[in-house]
Parts: C-alpha cells; structure tokens; sequence
C-alpha cells in the first residue's frame, strides 16, 4: 500500500516535471506541417523527430527544395545554432527554402521551440 503511494507520487512528480520543461505553446504553430514521429502519415512538411544533431534535409521520406538537398550534399547538419539561425529567418540561412513559416524574431519562443525539439 505504501509502496503504491510513493509510486504514484513519483509518477504525479515525474509528470509535473516534463509539463514544466518546455514551453510547447509556440509549436503548436510548427504541428500544423511537422510531426515529431515518423509515424504520423504525410504532413506538408518534413517530420522533426531528433532532428537537433540530424543532417539537414534528413527525412527520407521527404521532397525537399533545391537548396535544402544541396546543404544536405555538403554534409550540413542541424545543430542548435543552425536551427536557432532558421527559425529567425527561414529564407535568410537557405534562401529558397520550401518552408512558409514566417520568421520567429522573439529568442524566448525560439528558445521553447529548440526545448521542444531537443526533448525527442
Ligand atoms: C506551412 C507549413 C510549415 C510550417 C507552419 C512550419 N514548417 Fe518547417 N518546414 C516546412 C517545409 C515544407 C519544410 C521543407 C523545406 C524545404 O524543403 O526547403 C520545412 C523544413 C523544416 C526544417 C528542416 C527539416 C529537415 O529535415 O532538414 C525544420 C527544422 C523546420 N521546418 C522546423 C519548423 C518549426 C520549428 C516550425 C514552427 C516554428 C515550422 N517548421 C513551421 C513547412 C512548415
């Protein structure tokens, strides 16, 4: 009976925790065209699974633009500057780009997006 107890405020404790970590308010945006599995069937854009560390234009199941593929041919990979870069200005890193999100110019709402993604 104890032992329920502890473990049921552990997992209270454990839930609370992942709540409060990131802020996922400002990717609700991004959802509308990512998913973050692989699993989540065809989307308008490329799914973000652990896409922090990933090379650039890595989901294979995706048709990406001309200059998203020539930046994966270079061996361009997603670390947090270049994605921080992206998301202030999609066209201003990789002018071309496919991707219709307007720029996210506020650091804190990039700051969430990059915890969102991160977490994965
Ligand atoms: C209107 C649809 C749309 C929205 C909204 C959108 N994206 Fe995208 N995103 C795309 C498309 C399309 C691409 C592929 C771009 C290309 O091929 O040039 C893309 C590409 C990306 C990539 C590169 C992925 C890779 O595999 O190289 C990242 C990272 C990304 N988006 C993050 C975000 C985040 C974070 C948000 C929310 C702030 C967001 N996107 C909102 C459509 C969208």
């Amino acid at each position: 009976m104890r032992l329920a107890i502890v473990a049921a405020a552990l997992l209270a404790a454990m839930g609370g925790a992942r709540a409060e970590t990131c802020n996922r308010q400002v990717f609700e945006h991004c959802r509308a065209c990512h998913a973050l599995t692989n699993d989540a069937g065809q989307k308008p854009g490329p799914q973000l699974a652990g896409v922090i560390g990933r090379p650039v234009a890595g989901d294979p199941a995706f048709d990406y633009s001309p200059v998203l593929q020539a930046a994966r041919a270079k061996g361009e990979v997603w670390t947090r500057d270049r994605l921080d870069a992206y998301l202030t200005d999609p066209q201003e890193v990789y002018a071309g780009t496919w991707m219709g999100s307007p720029p996210i110019r506020d650091a804190k709402q990039r700051a969430d997006i990059l915890c969102v993604l991160g977490g994965q």
